[in-house]
């Protein structure tokens, strides 16, 4: 069974307290104002008889009936007086008057005293004792009274009444003011259980209520956050797991072309003595059996794993040799490469095959970005705190900045006849040699890569 909530156990105490209230107000109050009535009603009835027995008095003692019937009838017209008798002191009335009346019917009766005259009692000093020589009797009904109380007491259970339910509804509206944040707190943890997870509660304008939706948006808040963490940790996962798979599988896939293109490559090299020298088929061939093989290979070297033998190595020497061979390398490109290399001789520990290779990707992508009639590429080495720094600055157009993030990724490139690799696997390799490698556009909007290695005596 559902239990009852805040709101309708407040309205029950409050329709308990105030029933009770009105209730035992009201019947205090009828008591009360029935005691009142009613004496008020004997005192009138008993003040007439003292006053008829007062008139009576001369009456009785001249034994004039006449009169004293005009003095029961005169009292007759009072209302609720049924009957007036005076007697003398005789059983039988002097005088008797009776209205037509059915119901019960209530008595009393006064004594009709003699009185002495005052200065005769004053001039003896002495009271004579009073002598009684009759009585009034006054018949009269309650009838009038009963109706009139009943009135009264219908009149004072209505009031009451109305003025418990004026409480009771002003109670209702306090209290479900008072209930309704609470009630709201609940139906958005509702819903958010239900998964609307970016719901939060409104403060409202209770001090108390306001703290507790505050702490109840802020644990909302906590948790989307963990929740956040969490997705981004299981996405990571997952892409690395699949980036693990994919790698294996391409590894694989790549051995398996490598050998078939090397049986194409040498087929067609003995196929070409049998044609005529600078045929179109032949070259296209030929270039796509280059790139296909280009692709394989910067594909095995980069995925294969890298697993760099660390011996000293003369740096400075050896990035002097890289930007040589980059410029014998592209006699028919107008590039020139600027060298600020120093000359002394710096011992660095390092793979000098995979650095090299990774410095050759880094000045490949600088020429490759070069325009056609000029391009000028610097290289540059120098120590900066605890890095041995190589940097490679070209003149080309830079990096799209939304894209910076994304260069060092394997595969991405935007080239047409990238592959992607080269910056993936001078990553990994900088990464080897415990370095890091970043880009960034110059001032004159060229691209800038530098590669820190930290310095072998730090
Ligand atoms: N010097 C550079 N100037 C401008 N963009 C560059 C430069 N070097 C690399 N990039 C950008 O980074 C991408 C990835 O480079 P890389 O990994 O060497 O692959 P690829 O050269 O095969 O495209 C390039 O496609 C290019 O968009
Ligand atoms: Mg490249």
């Amino acid at each position: 069974m559902k239990r009852p909530g805040i709101h309708i156990r407040l309205l029950a105490a409050a329709i308990l307290l105030i029933g009770a209230t009105t209730l035992s107000l009201g019947y205090a109050g009828t008591l009360m104002i029935h005691e009142f009535v009613k004496t008020r009603f004997e005192e009138r009835i008993s003040f007439l008889a003292r006053y008829l027995a007062l008139n009576a008095e001369l009456g009785i003692l001249i034994d004039e009936k006449e009169m004293l019937k005009r003095l029961s009838q005169n009292l007759l017209s009072e209302k609720d007086v049924i009957g007036v008798s005076i007697f003398g002191t005789a059983a039988e009335p002097l005088a008797e008057v009776i209205k037509p009346f059915s119901g019960v019917l209530s008595v009393i009766e006064s004594p009709v005293i003699l009185k002495e005259s005052q200065d005769e009692s004053r001039a003896f000093q002495w009271n004579p004792p009073s002598s009684v020589i009759g009585k009034v009797k006054i018949m009269y009904t309650t009838e009038g009274l009963v109706i009139l109380l009943d009135t009264m007491k219908r009149r004072f259970v209505w009031l009451s009444g109305i003025a418990g339910l004026f409480s009771v509804l002003i109670f209702y509206f306090i209290s479900r003011s008072l209930v309704a944040p609470i009630t709201e707190l609940v139906q958005t943890s509702r819903k958010v259980a239900a998964g609307n997870l970016q719901l939060r509660a409104d403060l409202g304008v209770l001090p108390e209520t306001r703290e507790l939706a505050a702490a109840f948006n802020a644990m909302l808040d906590s948790l989307e956050n963990s929740r956040k963490a969490l997705e981004k940790a299981n996405l990571t996962v997952i892409r690395q797991t699949t980036l693990a798979e994919l790698g294996k599988f391409s590894l694989m896939i790549a051995h398996e072309v490598k050998n078939p293109l090397g049986i194409i490559k040498s087929s067609m090299d003995m196929l070409k003595k049998d044609i005529a020298p600078g045929d179109m088929m032949v070259e296209f061939i030929e270039d796509e059996i280059r790139r296909l093989n280009r692709l394989i290979e910067d594909f095995l070297l980069f995925a294969r794993p890298a697993n760099p033998t660390f011996r000293p190595v003369n740096l400075h020497e050896m990035l002097k040799h890289c930007a040589e061979r980059f410029e014998l390398q592209t006699a028919d490109i107008p590039v020139i490469i600027d060298t600020d290399i120093p000359e002394d001789n710096y011992e660095g520990q390092a793979d000098p095959d995979l650095l090299v290779r990774a410095i050759g990707n880094i000045i490949k992508n600088a020429m490759e970005s070069g325009g056609e009639d000029e391009n000028m590429i610097r290289i540059r080495a120098f120590f900066d705190k605890d890095f041995w720094i190589a940097e490679i600055t070209d003149q080309g157009p830079g990096i799209d900045p939304e894209l910076m993030d994304k260069i060092f990724e394997p595969f991405f490139t935007t080239r047409s006849k990238g592959t992607g690799l080269g910056l993936a696997f001078a990553f990994q390799v900088i990464k080897a040699h415990g370095g890091m490698i970043t880009a960034q556009n110059s001032p004159e909007g060229g691209a800038v890569f530098q590669i820190k290695i930290p310095k072998n005596d730090a």
